[in-house]
């Protein structure tokens, strides 16, 4: 299962896009994330010089009086109770520096959250589930799950607002190279903004354990210039063409219990408790990023889901060999 996973996390490549695969905070590439290095960089810069002032000390205190042949062992050594000069400096100078760690972290926390969104912004909407990410966008009639696609900002002036959701357990949204961590609370919606400076693919996943297959609730955003963008939407909004190959499929999966779960606009299949399967061939992965988006590997999971994500909420509905044909040909004709 984890070799699954680092092989779809090293080998997914769309050609031409550049893959942001390393989960680097220090390899900032939106302005959140850059702003949360700096102070990362300060805060450890500050440790930094207090672990080494401590731990030379330790150590010069050590070496310097270690025991050396001819002490006289029997003796105790002189015994220095109490000096206020230094209990002062030792409690005074931790307390000011907490409160510039404070301060500074604060007035970081605070440019983020309180920047003024740009007018062309881009409204996402994202909830979470045990353990894939419902992906919506209210403005285009967008539904989708696990990749979030968002226009590339650099140069553009604009910038992707999150609203972040959870419909069971505590989430957390992460992306190391686009912004810190924001939970994702039942009965809440908290928000946060990402502007990606430059295309690709970043990957990022839960930061909240959140049960089972926290370790497999992976997640992407897909940067894209401004017309990729705009095809990509296109292409979402357009209804299911109808495929005459796949209708004995769509007759299949219609008739089975899929569509209990899972939506196919424009079908019967109208269920909301698992991902949207509308445009399911536009994607890159399948399982919230456990496998990568193929006939073998779509064909496998919908026979057991449980074999790539073991505690998956999808259940196994033991198809026949000619059922599970027919039911994945209809969802390979879902581009
Ligand atoms: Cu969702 Cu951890």
């Amino acid at each position: 299962m984890f070799l699954n996973v680092l092989l779809v996390l090293l080998q997914v490549q769309v050609p031409g896009v550049p893959e942001h695969r390393i989960t680097n905070i220090f390899e900032p590439l939106a302005s959140p994330a850059a702003a949360e290095k700096n102070i990362a960089l300060f805060t450890l810069a500050i440790t930094g010089a207090i672990f080494l002032i401590v731990g030379g000390l330790i150590a010069f205190t050590i070496w310097r009086f270690r025991s050396r042949p001819g002490d006289d062992t029997n003796q105790e050594p002189a015994q220095v109770y109490g000096s206020n000069q230094i209990e002062v400096a030792w409690t005074v100078i931790p307390i000011l520096i907490v409160f510039v760690l404070i301060g500074v972290s604060a007035r970081v926390i605070a440019s983020v959250q309180n920047a003024s969104p740009p007018k062309s912004m881009l409204k996402v909407k994202v909830i979470g589930h045990q353990w894939w990410w419902g992906v919506e966008y209210p403005d285009y009639g967008i539904v989708t799950a696990n990749e979030i696609h968002v226009p590339v900002a650099k140069g553009q002036n604009t910038a992707t607002y999150l609203q972040l959701q959870s419909l069971d357990v505590i989430h957390s949204f992460w992306l190391p190279q686009l912004a810190g961590k924001t939970d994702l609370v039942p009965n809440r919606t908290n928000y946060m903004w990402i502007d990606p400076q430059e295309p690709g693919v970043y990957v990022g996943n839960c930061a909240e354990y959140c049960g089972t297959q926290h370790a497999n609730m992976l997640l992407r955003v897909i940067a894209q210039p401004k017309s990729e963008f705009d095809q990509w939407a296109a292409a979402q909004q357009r209804a299911v063409a109808s495929n005459s190959q796949a209708a004995q499929g769509k007759a299949a999966f219609e008739s089975l219990s899929c569509v209990n779960c899972h939506m196919v606009k424009g079908t019967p299949a109208v269920g909301k408790f698992g991902p949207d399967l509308t445009h399911l061939m536009s994607r890159q992965t399948l399982a919230a990023g456990v496998l990568t988006n193929t006939r073998e590997h779509l064909r496998a999971w919908v026979n057991d889901p449980q074999e790539a994500k073991p505690g998956s909420l999808m259940p196994s509905l033991k198809l026949t060999d000619k059922e599970l044909d027919q039911v994945v040909s209809y969802l390979e004709s879902l581009n």
